[in-house]
Formats: structure tokens, sequence, C-alpha cells
């Protein structure tokens, strides 16, 4: 037994060291840490549990067969993150930069399986060259094998997926079904093709960095959801997403021991300008209801018209929707609706909550959103909020006009509580574009048309730019003082604890893609 022991330990060793220390000192060089660090970091101190570790590939050609490292360029395995179970994967960039071969494959497979099984989250490290080269269509199967089980554990168990070096060709497709993307800045990339590829086709010239960079993924594509500023922050990040998440779809997110005090905000009551077109941050009235500090936005520089993200209230795990006034005046538009549905959905999947505060003139009109197809994009945000099953509580700050007032969590579309500021405007359209349709005759035959319509204007806004018409209709549940919105959605979530709805059965809907 003593010489087995030695043996193993051996054996250990060498499995730790992955490509070896030079290999190791390259990683570190470029600001990165080891797959084995970035587990450490991420799991509870000694909770981690090592699969596979002594897997090596089956390749034989180009030599293959006398390189072979164990592990094979992934430490798999499974450990704790704030005592809560999960599985992971970390890809080894010092072996074969981290190429991922039949057996890699395997290895995420087998731990992806159990994820299932145990209804567990799964969180992959991504740093790899790609589909090891060497093996041909064994490791684009092997990539396949992973894309599926994505696919079946969607909407099951959360996925995060980081990307912490090179991810490119198909293997993005992984990352890209998973729940969460977040990018290190400067030292990962993501693309089907890469600059040389670009340039042949397209003869476009660009560098990896802007083709696909963190900045370019959380700007202008939206791929990514969360960026960070090295692998230390990324791993923050991951932590702290998955603090709002529960373990799986029949679970629901922890919440925090907290305990009703008056609430009173009286802050809120000086959020919303005067002039109604005046811009305002929808961050404030988000920080001035949800608990201190823990506002977590998402997709925070990617159309930024809408903000959307996680936060808790009364320590209860929430995902907050809002249209946002700084910027295009808080229009819904092709990227807006796409990036309110998705989150919307993944809200929806794991039994979060949403909060959505109003403030939209409208949908964005001209050629580009029409050709773009803001129709069916649209359509993606009112058929996610309309599926949703969660608990649903809406609050009109400001405008709530048109096609979008019934999208934005209307009352018509399931939500339960529907509240409104005494400043909220509730109408097909604003007071001048209403008069100059409805009242277009007399405004023509006036003596003084622009008297004419500034009266007409004044009259609509008295008839509609108030809540009053849609409470009196009950499409409004309550208007109510800014002062006490805290007090009432922290009232109105606890009281939907235990709300059941259910949408008929079928084999599954067919939302506008
Ligand atoms: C086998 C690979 C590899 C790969 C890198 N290596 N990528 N081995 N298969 N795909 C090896 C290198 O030979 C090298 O080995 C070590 O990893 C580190 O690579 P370097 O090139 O020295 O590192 P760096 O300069 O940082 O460049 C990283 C890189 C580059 C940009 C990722 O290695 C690269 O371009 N690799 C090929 C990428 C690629 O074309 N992959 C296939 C994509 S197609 P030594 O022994 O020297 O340390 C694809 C399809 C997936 O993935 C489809 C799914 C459906």
């Amino acid at each position: 037994m003593k010489d087995r022991l030695v043996e193993l330990k051996d054996r250990l060793a060498k499995a730790e060291l992955g490509g070896g220390q030079k290999r190791i000192d390259k990683q570190h060089e470029k600001g990165k840490l080891t797959a084995r660090e970035r587990v450490h970091f991420l799991l509870d101190e000694g909770s981690f549990e090592e699969i596979g570790a002594f897997v090596k590939h089956r390749c034989t050609d180009f030599g293959m067969d006398k390189q072979r490292v164990p592990g094979d360029g992934v430490v798999t395995g499974y450990g704790t993150i704030d005592g809560r179970l999960v599985y992971v994967f970390s890809q080894d960039f010092t072996v074969f930069g981290g190429s991922l071969s039949e057996t890699h494959a395997e290895k995420i497979c087998k731990i992806m399986d159990m994820a299932m099984k145990n209804g567990a989250p799964v969180i992959g490290l991504n740093d790899s060259g790609g589909a090891r080269i060497q093996e041909g269509v064994r490791s684009l199967g092997g990539y396949a094998d992973i894309f599926y089980r994505n696919v079946m554990a969607s909407g099951v168990v959360p996925q995060i997926s980081a990307i912490m070096g090179p991810c490119a060709g198909g293997a993005v497709y992984s990352p890209a079904m998973t729940d969460f993307t977040i990018m290190v800045e400067n030292t990962s990339y993501m693309f089907v093709t890469g600059p040389n590829v670009v340039k042949t086709v397209t003869n476009e010239e660009v560098t990896a960095e802007e083709l696909g960079g963190a900045s370019a993924h959380s700007t202008k594509s939206g791929v990514t959801h969360l960026t960070a500023a090295n692998d230390i922050d990324c791993i923050a990040k991951i932590k702290r997403l998955l603090s709002y998440m529960p373990q799986n779809c029949e679970d629901k997110p922890a919440k925090l021991p907290y305990e009703l005090g008056d609430e009173l905000r009286p802050q809120l009551r000086e959020i919303v300008p005067e002039n109604t077109n005046q811009p305002y941050d929808i961050r404030d009235v988000v920080k001035g209801v949800v608990d201190e500090g823990s506002f977590m936005e998402i997709h925070p520089n990617y159309a930024d018209n809408i903000v959307v993200g996680y936060a808790r209230i009364g320590g209860r795990s929430i995902g907050v929707v809002g249209n946002q006034p700084m910027s295009l005046a808080g229009v819904l538009d092709v990227e807006s609706s796409k990036k309110g549905a998705r989150f919307v959905r993944t809200c929806d999947c794991f039994n979060i909550p949403l909060l959505v505060l109003v403030d939209v003139p409208g949908f964005l009109p001209g050629t580009d959103q029409e050709w773009n197809g803001i129709i069916v994009n649209g359509a993606k945000l009112l058929y996610a909020f309309s599926e949703a099953t969660v608990p649903r509580v809406t609050l009109i700050t400001r405008k709530a006009y048109g096609g979008a007032y019934d999208v934005m969590n209307s009352k018509h579309i399931g939500a339960d509580m529907n509240f409104a500021w005494p400043s909220s405007e509730i109408a097909v359209m604003g007071a001048k574009g209403a008069s100059e349709i409805i009242f277009r005759r007399e405004i023509m035959e006036a003596e003084d048309p622009e008297a004419m319509l500034l009266e007409k204007e004044k009259e609509y806004q008295e008839k509609f730019a108030h809540p009053y018409r849609a409470a009196s209709r009950g499409f409004i549940d309550e208007v109510i003082d800014p002062i006490y919105t805290r007090r009432k959605l922290i009232k109105a979530f606890t009281m939907l604890e235990n709300k059941v709805a259910k949408i008929p059965a079928k084999k599954h809907g067919n939302i506008p893609l």
C-alpha cells in the first residue's frame, strides 16, 4: 500500500501541473489565473472534489500518443459556493491550449449530467483554442454533445459561462446557450470566425479585440451579459449572480431574513421632473425601492434605453425591468425589446419575481426599426411577459403610451399588481400627437392654429395625462404616493409569494424569434 500511495501522490501531482510550469508562468504573464487557481477562488475553501483527474485523450495521430497529459486540458468536479452545491469545469490553457478533445468533452458532459440529476447549477470557465485540431471530427462531436446538454439543461438548472481566454468557432455556441456569459476585459474574445478569415472573406481589417473582445460584446452585440476587469473580478461576479438564482427550476431563490419597518423613501417624490420631457435616471427609482446595495445590473452597456438586473426587496430576490428615460427617452426598440425579453424569460424559468418600472413613450419609429423587425422583436417582449407565471408587479412612474403600455407588464397580460405614481400618464399617445390627429380639422380651420393646438393639447392632457382613468377601470390597482413605494412593493411581493399560475398544456410555445 505504501508504494501505491506514493504512486497515487505522484500521479496527482503530475495532473495538478497540467501543461507544466513554463506554460503556467506564461499564463500568469498574460494576467490570467490557471484553471485550478480559478476553481480555488470560485469555490468555498476546501469544498472542491475533482472528478476525472486521470482521464487522458485517445488520439494517436500526429505523435499525440506520446503527449498524454492527465486531465486532458480541463479540470472538472463539484463543490460549494456559499454552501450551495455547484458543478464546475475549468479549461486548462496550459494543456494543448485548453483545446477540446473527445475525452475533454466527455469530462464536461459527465458533470453536466450529474448537475441535471442532482438539480444544481453548472459553471463553465472557458479558456480554449477550440476543437483539438489533431482529433478532427471526434472533437466536433464532443462539442455537439455539450451543446445538446446545454439545451437540455436550459431552464432546468442555471448555467453560467465565464470567458477567460479564447473562445472561437463553433465553441462560442455553448456559452451562447447558457443563461449568462461574463467576459474578462482584454484577455478574452469570442467570435465565430477570427480576424484572418474576416480579412479573406470580407476584406475587413480588424483586431481580435475589436472583433470579439469584451467591449464589443458588451456594447455592440449584447452577447456578453457582464464584463470583468480580471479573473478575480469575473469570479466575484459569478458568485454574486448565483446568489439571486435558485438551485434549479423547482426551487426558489434564497430569501434573506428581513423585518418590515416603515420603509418610507421621501427621495422618491423628487425623482420625476415637472417637465414631462425632461429625462431622469430610472436607476434612482430602482435604488430607492430595493434593499440597499442589492442591485446588480445585467447588460449595463447594451441597449441602455431599458435597464434590467437582479436585486433584493425585503430580502427576496427579484428581477427588475425598467424603461430608461435617460436614453432615447426610454423608447422600446429592437435591441431593448430583445434584451428585456431574454431577461424576463430567464427570471421566469428560475422563479424570480419581476418588478417592472414603466416610463415609456412608445416604440421607436423609422425605416431602420421596421426593416430590422421591430414587429417581431417587440413581440418577443410582449410574449415573454405574457407567458411569465412568476409574481409580476408593475409601477408606472410617468408615461405609459400606446402599445408599449400593453407590453410593459400591463394588467391585461397577466401582471398581478399594478401601481402608478400620480405623475403617470396613461394614454394612446402624447397629448400633442393625439391632438394633431383628432383635432386636425379644427386646428387647420382656426384663426390661430397654434393657439388652437395648445388648447386642444391641454384638453387631451386633462382627460388622459393622469392615472385615474386607468384606475377607474381597474387597470391600475392603486395610485400611490412615491414615498410609500418600497413598502407597497415589499408587501405586494410577500402577498404573491405562493402564487400559482399555469399556462395551457402544450409542447412548447412559439415565441417569435
Ligand atoms: C490543438 C492547440 C489548439 C487546438 C492551441 N493549441 N489551439 N492544440 N488544438 N485547437 C496549442 C498550441 O499548439 C500550443 O501548443 C498551445 O496550445 C498554446 O497555443 P499558442 O498558439 O502558443 O498560444 P497563443 O499564442 O496564446 O494563441 C492562442 C490561440 C492559437 C489564438 C488560441 O493557439 C490558435 O489560433 N489556435 C488555433 C485555434 C483554432 O483554429 N481552433 C480551431 C477552431 S475551430 P504548445 O505545445 O506550443 O504549447 C473550432 C470548431 C469548433 O473550434 C466547432 C464546434 C462545433
